[in-house]
């Protein structure tokens, strides 16, 4: 286990992707039924900003995945086949483009076309790139998607850059300055989930946001095949770090929205209400989960990823316990 820690701490080389990995005993939070002993279903990862699918934490992730759930395929979503251009589509592109792109990888991948569904687990931006996923082709359909620290409600401040980071850099200033022209949404990806609920802004998201006002259903013509696709899930497990403070607000990690210092929980959202993407119905049957784990963005401890190993993921026919189901009423930040 040591060794393991020491790889999934190289998540934290990434730019803006922070991990503290604190080994820790197995944890049986989530009992499994005993006749669950078929194969697990594969596992689809998309990382998050700065990142790149070849980085050895993402490596040590997988193989915690298939320790834990023995003979499971994991695919890392990628965008560009070489590691640095990976990188750099995290954080240009137009994310129309990179997720017809992972539709179409997917659907022709030899094994994934053929199983009869996927888990899915999003790292922060990764985490509704793969929401977009499913609310636009779905094949091969997820089971459970968990989302770590992402931002299904979007951000209304731009993460600041580290130190030397010059392509991180490079963007920051034309984003902040023109976050609503054609160029940068069509270039840049924090831009394309970029979402300020204050009233001048949101109107101009509503007319120019290249992905987020699109998947989350927010215009006034709904997508009803979206709302479909999410009814399918079988779990959908959002999960905020406690002490985030690269993702503001936080609270979108739970589809909450932010107006200044008011949070207004997903259940008081019209998108819920009016269920304009099947969240009330996936809370109705008790597949929506909101979760929280302590530490700032991507403090991915060990015990979080065997929970969630252990609790969503595995074999297809297996029962889910509800659990999660009894404690998804949504906690206290
Ligand atoms: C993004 O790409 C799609 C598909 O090519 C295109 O229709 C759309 O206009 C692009 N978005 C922007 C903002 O240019
Ligand atoms: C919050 O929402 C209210 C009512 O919609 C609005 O009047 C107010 O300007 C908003 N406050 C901020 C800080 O955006």
């Amino acid at each position: 286990m040591a060794r393991l820690a020491a790889l999934l701490s190289l998540l934290a080389t990434a730019t803006l992707v922070r991990s503290l990995i604190v080994p820790a005993p197995r944890s049986n939070a989530f009992p499994r039924d005993d006749d669950d002993n078929d194969t697990p279903l594969p596992l689809i990862i998309w990382h998050g900003l700065g990142d790149n699918y070849q980085a050895d934490g993402l490596a040590a992730v997988a193989k915690l995945a298939d320790d834990i759930n023995p003979g499971t395929l994991v695919y890392l979503i990628h965008i560009e086949d070489d590691a640095g251009a990976d990188r750099t589509a995290t954080f240009l592109g137009n994310l129309t483009e990179q997720i017809d792109k992972v539709c179409s990888d997917l659907a022709s991948h030899p094994i994934l076309s053929t199983a009869p569904a996927v888990d899915a687990l999003g790292f922060s931006q990764g985490g509704q790139f793969l929401r977009g996923y499913i609310e636009r082709c779905n094949f091969p359909p997820v089971r459970s998607l968990v989302t770590m620290g992402s931002q299904h409600n979007g951000i209304s401040e731009f993460q600041s850059c580290g130190d030397g980071d010059w392509l991180c850099k490079g963007w920051q200033g034309l984003l902040r300055s023109n976050t609503w022209s054609s160029l940068v949404q069509n270039r840049l990806v924090p831009a394309q989930y970029f979402r300020d609920p204050n009233p001048d802004e949101y109107a101009r998201y509503l007319e120019s946001s290249n992905f987020l006002a699109d998947v989350n259903n927010e215009r006034a013509e709904k997508n009803v095949k979206y709302k479909n696709n999410m009814e399918k899930l079988e779990k959908f497990v959002m999960y905020i770090f406690e002490d985030d403070v690269t993702v503001v607000p936080k609270e979108s990690g739970w589809f909450a929205e932010v107006n200044g210092t008011e949070v207004t929980m997903l259940r008081d959202r019209d998108l819920y209400k009016e269920d304009w993407l099947g969240l009330k119905t996936l809370d109705k049957k008790g597949a929506l989960e909101f979760k929280s784990t302590p530490g700032g963005h991507m403090n991915l401890l060990q015990t979080l990823l065997e929970d969630v190993f252990t609790g969503y993921y595995g074999p297809y026919g297996r029962k889910f316990s509800t659990f999660g189901a009894e404690n998804s009423l949504q906690q206290e930040l």
